[in-house]
C-alpha cells in the first residue's frame, strides 16, 4: 500500500522527471494517480460516451482496474476501423508498444505484418488489439523484459476488450497466442492443440485461435523459424478465406 507521503514523493518527482523531458522508462519513477473522482470504486475511469470508440479509448487512459499502469507509459487501447470485419487480439504490448502508444508495431509486429501480407491480408482493414492494455515487464539491466499477464490482470482489463469487440461488431475475432485464447475463450482452451479451429463462442460469428507472432521470434534456428512462420501464414489464409466468403466445415483451415 502506498502512503500519502510516499504518492505525493512519486507524484513530485515523476512530473520533474517529465519536465526534464526524461523519456528513458527505466529512470521514471512511478506514475501516481490523478485527481479522486474520475473513477469508481474498482479503478474504472468515467466514459464520457460508452458508444463512442473515441471516447472508450480516451477514457481507457486512466484505467487504474489493476496495478500495471503504474509501470507502464501509457495505455496502448486497439487501433483499426471501427467497422472492421476481423478484430485480432494479442497478449499485452511491449516495450515498443508502451512507448509508442499503439499495438504490434514492435519486432512482434513486424512478423504479424510480414505474415499478413503473405497471406494477402491487409493491416488497415483490421483492428488490432490486445488482452491486456498495459506493458507488463521487469528490468534486466537498461532493457525491459516482458512479463506475461496473470489472470486477475487479464480478468481486470476484460472491460476493455469486451467494449472493443461491442464497437466493432467484428465478424472474425482471431486470437494471437494463449494467453489472447484463454481470455476470450476460457482457461481450458489450447492453442497446441485447437489452433485454426473454429470455436462456437458468442463473441462473433467465427472465432479462431493461432499462435502469437513472438513464437516465431523465438524458434530457435533459422528451419524451424521458417516452418513456425509457414504455419502461422497457413493460418491467416484460413482468416482470409472466410472474410472472403462463407465457411463450409469444422476447421478454419482447408
Ligand atoms: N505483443 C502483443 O501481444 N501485442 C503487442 O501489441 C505487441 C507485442
Amino acid at each position: 500500500m502506498t502512503t500519502v507521503q510516499e504518492a505525493v514523493r512519486r507524484a513530485r518527482a515523476y512530473s520533474a522527471a517529465e519536465r526534464a523531458g526524461c523519456t528513458d522508462p527505466l529512470a521514471r519513477p512511478l506514475r501516481t494517480d490523478p485527481p479522486e473522482g474520475v473513477r469508481d470504486e474498482n479503478g474504472y475511469p468515467k466514459i464520457e460516451n460508452p458508444r463512442s470508440l473515441r471516447s472508450v479509448a480516451r477514457a481507457s487512459q486512466d484505467c487504474r482496474g489493476c496495478q500495471l499502469w503504474a509501470r507502464a507509459t501509457q495505455t496502448v487501447f486497439g487501433e483499426g476501423p471501427r467497422n472492421a470485419n476481423v478484430l485480432f487480439v494479442g497478449e499485452q504490448p511491449g516495450d515498443q508498444e508502451d512507448l509508442a502508444g499503439h499495438p504490434f508495431v514492435g519486432p512482434a509486429g513486424r512478423v504479424f505484418d510480414e505474415a499478413l501480407a503473405e497471406a494477402g491480408i491487409e493491416r488497415k482493414r483490421l483492428f488490432v488489439t490486445n488482452a491486456v492494455k498495459h506493458f507488463k515487464w521487469r528490468a534486466s539491466g537498461k532493457r525491459r523484459l516482458h512479463e506475461r499477464p496473470n489472470s486477475a490482470e487479464i480478468a481486470a482489463c476484460r472491460v476493455w476488450l469486451e467494449l472493443e469487440l461491442r464497437l466493432v461488431k467484428p465478424q472474425i475475432v482471431v486470437a494471437l497466442g494463449a494467453t489472447a485464447a484463454q481470455a476470450l475463450l476460457g482457461r481450458a482452451f489450447r492453442v497446441t492443440k485447437d489452433r485454426g479451429k473454429l470455436v462456437s463462442s458468442p463473441l462473433a460469428e467465427h472465432v479462431v485461435a493461432t499462435v502469437h507472432p513472438s513464437s516465431i521470434l523465438r524458434a530457435p534456428d533459422d528451419d524451424s523459424r521458417r516452418a513456425q512462420m509457414k504455419t502461422f501464414v497457413r493460418d491467416l489464409k484460413a482468416v482470409a478465406k472466410l472474410m472472403s466468403g462463407p465457411i463450409v466445415g469444422e476447421s478454419a483451415r482447408e
